[in-house]
């Protein structure tokens, strides 16, 4: 349907990018979910088996969206993964690879798209993390990323509006794998519980929506409250 609105939903086969295609699905849209494992049978996205640190990889994702459905009106540049390594034993491969998926990612894909969500006075939501404010050791390369993805995502709303709105999204603690949970780790959010994908999916596709239209180079941090705490030792 020409009037169908249409998502791409990269590292959308699995955890928030699955809940992200999900609630599109759900909302009406059309979508299109890049990675390369495949998303869970059933699911009414077209899959394109992606991997989307790479130049060629998202020329092709994007030229077969420009083709097959023929416009773009919502990026959510979802893929990521860490690596956790003490820093004198992360290779510069291993840095590279989070870079490059974390951050380079979203360069190549708006670099591709922007035509098209021009085109469509569409919307990007790039997903980071509270680790763009806080750390843990040994996550430099993770930490680094999602810096530079929320510092890319408000150059981006910069240079690409007024047609185009560029929003990040960063999640706290979510729970994608349906983990055995305790209760301590409920109770030591504020909001009283650990996230879950559809927390992040309202917030994503609010931000894709028509309400959201006076919304863009914002960072919306979507933790339960886990960063406006203040912890000392007892
Ligand atoms: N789960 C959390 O607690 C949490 C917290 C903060 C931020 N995030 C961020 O949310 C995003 C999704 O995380 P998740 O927990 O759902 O992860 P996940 O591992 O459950 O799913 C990530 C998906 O991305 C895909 N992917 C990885 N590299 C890719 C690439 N180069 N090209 C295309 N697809 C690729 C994977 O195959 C996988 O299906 C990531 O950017 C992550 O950093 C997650």
């Amino acid at each position: 349907m020409a009037d169908q609105r249409v998502a791409l939903v990269t590292g959308g086969a699995k955890g928030i990018g699955l809940g992200v295609a999900q609630r599109l699905l759900r909302d009406g849209w059309r979508v299109v979910a890049a990675d390369p494992e495949k998303p869970p049978a059933g699911l009414a996205v077209r899959h394109v088996a992606a991997d989307v640190s790479q130049e060629a990889a998202v020329r092709a994702l994007v030229g077969g969206i420009a083709q097959q459905e023929g416009r773009l009106d919502a990026l959510v540049s979802n893929a990521g993964f860490m690596i956790r390594k003490p820093i004198r034993d992360l290779a510069l491969a291993e840095w590279n690879a989070v870079l490059g998926t974390n951050l380079t990612a979203t360069f190549l894909l708006v670099r591709e798209a922007e035509a098209m969500l021009r085109a469509a006075k569409g919307a990007v939501v790039t997903v980071a993390s509270t680790r763009a404010h806080q750390s843990e050791a040994n996550t430099e390369s993770y930490s680094a990323s999602k810096g530079g993805l929320l510092a890319l995502t408000h150059a981006l709303a910069i240079s690409l509006g007024p047609d185009v709105r560029v929003n990040c999204v960063s999640p706290g603690w979510i729970d994608t794998k349906g983990e055995a949970l305790r209760p301590e780790d409920h109770a030591q959010h504020p909001a009283g519980r650990v996230g879950r994908p559809e927390d992040i999916a309202a917030l994503v596709a609010w931000l894709v929506g028509p309400e959201a239209g006076f919304v863009t180079g914002a960072e919306f941090v979507i933790d339960g409250g886990m960063t406006r705490k203040m912890i000392y030792a007892e």
